[in-house]
């Protein structure tokens, strides 16, 4: 039964999500579930059937690959009507996927321990190689430079230039990426964040060196 629920979600999400190049494909939904999983053996900790639910549509509803926020909830909403889950299942889901954006979960405490891992999964996956890939994935797609060294990190940014929105992908790893290590919930993910955080660092590093002209 549970089996067939997940098999059917991943389904369903394969479909929604299969076309998207910015970054929130299917393969970003799968890494998310499988490093979700883990954390969870590893701490002994939360729902395993939950936590793979909540990771494997937590980008459903996202406002960026809907026409409206309004849209997206709708998208999920009508997926959920089609599963066999009690109310309070569903709701435990909903409410995961709905805490845990950096822009809804940001600062604010999550209920669950579910809610935590799914969070720390998600962010894993903003940070390392993978990070690197798809900021610049992201960044391609939406038309942003690699870099441009007069352009501020936001923090220091005028009200009007943030407005404006004006940023580089080399930016979003100071405006985000870099700061994701210290906002982890669990242990496991901690641990697991190290040589991602180092292999950011380095390619930071190596960029400037080849940004300045320097041949080593
Ligand atoms: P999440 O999947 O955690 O909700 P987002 O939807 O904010 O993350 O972003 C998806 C991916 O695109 C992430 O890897 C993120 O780092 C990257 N990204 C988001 N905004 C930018 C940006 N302004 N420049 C470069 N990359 C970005
Ligand atoms: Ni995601």
């Amino acid at each position: 039964m549970i089996d067939k629920i997940i098999e059917q979600t991943e389904e369903f999400v394969r479909n929604q999500l299969g076309e998207d190049s910015t970054g929130h494909d299917w393969f970003h939904v799968d890494r998310v579930r499988r490093n979700a999983i883990h954390i969870s053996k590893a701490e002994q900790q939360g729902d395993p059937f939950i936590i793979e639910m909540a990771a494997l549509l937590h980008d459903i509803p996202d406002e960026k690959l809907n026409y409206s926020e309004e849209a997206g909830k709708q998208k999920l909403e009508s997926f959920m009507e089609t599963i066999p889950l009690k109310d309070v299942e569903k709701n435990h889901i909903r409410e995961i996927i709905f805490s845990i954006s950096y822009k809804g979960g940001h600062g604010s405490k999550l209920s669950s321990v579910e809610a935590k891992i799914v969070q720390d999964a998600d962010r894993l996956d903003a940070i390392g190689a993978i990070g690197i890939a798809r900021a610049f994935a992201y960044g391609g797609k939406k038309g942003q430079s690699i870099y441009d060294p007069a352009i501020m990190v936001r923090e220091t940014m005028s009200q009007e230039e943030y407005r404006r929105g004006k940023s580089t992908s080399i930016h979003h790893f100071y405006e985000k990426l870099l700061k994701l290590k210290d906002l982890l919930n669990t242990e496991t993910a901690m641990q697991m964040a190290e040589p991602r955080q180092q292999m950011m660092q380095s390619f930071l590093e190596q960029f400037y060196r080849e940004w300045n002209g320097q041949q080593s």
